[in-house]
């Protein structure tokens, strides 16, 4: 579908020093291993180039810390605080890995713009990260919640650790983009 192109390799650890938090160090490596899969089937040349989104232009990388960072603040309350365990390795891994196909859903154009690729306009977002991470044997936990951690998925991600990011990833876009989200008014039955 798409050539390898000779660059360099990320620096994963550097640009995420989270990836430390997580104990399972098989975890660690596939992380890495799907980062690099995607950086170099990517036609980006500078990692610090990738927008949030085609329309979002503040970059992902800082966007991808913050999720990380205010993911993890929210386990340190939810534990300190009501004493309900999060379990940090799902969490941080499922973090750092629910964008990571924005490296080849979109890509720089000639005259400097960004646009859909071939992946981008044919998938819904997040669906080649939930494909990789299948593919090189990450847990259903953790896939599932790269399916379904954005808006346009059918429905909310199901364990305590995709909701802490479905929602921190939300406040993240109100502090870099704006505030996308309207209330509507529902009308449920009693039964
Ligand atoms: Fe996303």
């Amino acid at each position: 579908m798409y050539k390898t192109k000779m660059k360099p390799d990320l620096n994963v650890n550097e640009l995420f020093p989270e990836i430390m938090q997580i104990k399972n160090e098989e975890y660690r490596k596939l992380i890495d291993t799907i980062w690099q899969e995607l950086w170099h089937t990517s036609n980006w040349v500078d990692i610090n180039d990738l927008p949030i989104s085609p329309k979002i232009t503040y970059p992902h990388i800082p966007h991808n810390r913050a999720v990380v960072q205010m993911a993890i603040h929210v386990a340190d309350v939810f534990e300190s605080i009501h004493n309900v365990t999060v379990n940090r390795d799902i969490l941080i891994a499922a973090a750092l890995l629910q964008d990571a196909s924005k490296l080849v859903e979109f890509g720089p154009t000639e005259d400097g713009k960004v646009e859909y690729t071939k992946i981008g306009s044919t998938y819904p977002h997040a669906f080649w990260g939930t494909y990789l991470a299948i593919k090189f044997g990450l847990p259903d936990e953790i896939c599932e919640i790269i399916l379904d951690h954005t808006p346009d998925s059918a429905r909310f991600p199901k364990s305590m650790e995709g909701k802490i990011l479905y929602y921190v990833d939300q406040l993240d876009v109100i502090a870099t983009y704006k505030d996308r989200w309207k209330k509507e008014t529902t009308v449920h039955l009693y039964k």
